[in-house]
């Protein structure tokens, strides 16, 4: 599929939600000369001055983009790609899905305010709960699915690559890792797709090394809350939502796990739940189904049917 993002301008990517997260992502956007980047946010002051750093660093960073804060949607408008951070973030103790009914409206409100300055525009949700978060901006932006994703699996598999590494004590860049399912406590980490220069960890590690590393994983968000006390992570899923952007505008087709859209791939309909997909300029371009064991689609169709809950709870407020 060849790129469609138009030549005559620069390409842009409007970010709603100036949280940490999302001034995190501009920077990573900006310093990777990706697109021009526009802030939005409901608090007056705080996308500008976001914008304005960031902008007062371009000369340094070398990279001359054009970054932007504003609190009005028709300056994001023609956006190439649309990121939802807008939401709360979680605090100690609490689950994502604690955050439902606060993130549903806002969530609601922002796709469809984001989507009618920017018609022809991707939608990237990041605002938890993500798997249900992306459902609902989904059907708020009147979007054909394959244009509508939820970052996660990325952020979580990178997390699994990471505590793989610590475990082994090689460099995370030898290592792939493959997290199915929802952003949640039942995401399915999978050792068997899961390499070391193309080995398989379950040949590796023994059962209890890969059961330590998969629940260091599943609580690998939490874990950062714990520590920061005033919020969530943000460095880890701006890169990984910077990955997302840089295959989708520089068209390099890369198989990654997403929240994507499912209609029966794996036995699941009608619901956004991480899946390997081939994601490119046209959003999502496949759906990769993996075989998987019993065991692995057990888990995730219980993975699946504690997102079903959640988004029926959303659907009702
Ligand atoms: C995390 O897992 C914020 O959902 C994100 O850290």
């Amino acid at each position: 599929m060849t790129s469609t993002f138009p030549s005559h301008r620069s390409t842009r990517v409007s970010i709603i939600g100036s949280g940490n997260v999302g001034g995190a992502l501009a920077q990573r956007i900006a310093e990777k000369n990706l697109a021009d980047v526009v802030l939005l946010d409901v608090l007056p002051g705080r996308p500008q001055g976001i914008a304005l750093d960031l902008m007062q660093s371009s000369g340094i960073e070398g990279h001359g983009r054009k970054i932007m804060g504003t609190c009005d949607y028709a300056d994001t408008h023609d956006s190439d790609i649309v990121v939802l951070t807008a939401g709360l973030p979680r605090k100690p103790g609490m689950s994502r899905d604690d955050l439902l009914r606060t993130n549903a409206e806002i969530v609601t409100q922002a796709a469809k305010q984001a989507i009618a300055h920017s018609p022809e525009a991707l939608i990237i949700v990041v605002t938890n709960p993500l798997d249900p978060m992306t459902y609902l901006a989904w059907k708020a932006s009147g979007l054909p699915p394959e244009r509508v994703m939820g970052m996660a699996g990325i952020l979580d598999s990178a997390r699994f690559q990471t505590f793989i590494a610590l475990e082994m004590g090689i460099s995370p860049t030898d290592i792939r890792a493959m997290v199915l399912g929802s952003h949640g406590d039942l995401m399915v980490p999978l050792p068997r797709y899961s390499t070391v220069s193309g080995v398989p960890i379950t040949e590796l590690l023994s059962s209890e090394a890969i059961a330590r590393v998969v629940d260091r994983t599943r609580k690998g968000g939490a874990e950062v809350v714990e520590l920061l006390k005033t919020g969530g992570a943000y460095y880890a899923p701006a890169s990984s939502t910077c990955l997302m952007v840089e295959a989708i505008l520089r068209n390099q087709p890369r198989l990654l796990p997403v929240a994507a859209y499912l209609q029966g791939q794996y036995g699941l309909r009608d619901l956004y739940i991480g899946v390997p997909v081939k994601l490119g300029c046209g959003g999502i371009e496949e759906i990769c189904e993996l075989e998987l064991t019993a065991e692995e689609t057990s888990a995730l169709h219980q993975s699946a049917a504690a997102v079903r809950s959640s988004l029926d709870a959303a659907l009702l407020i």
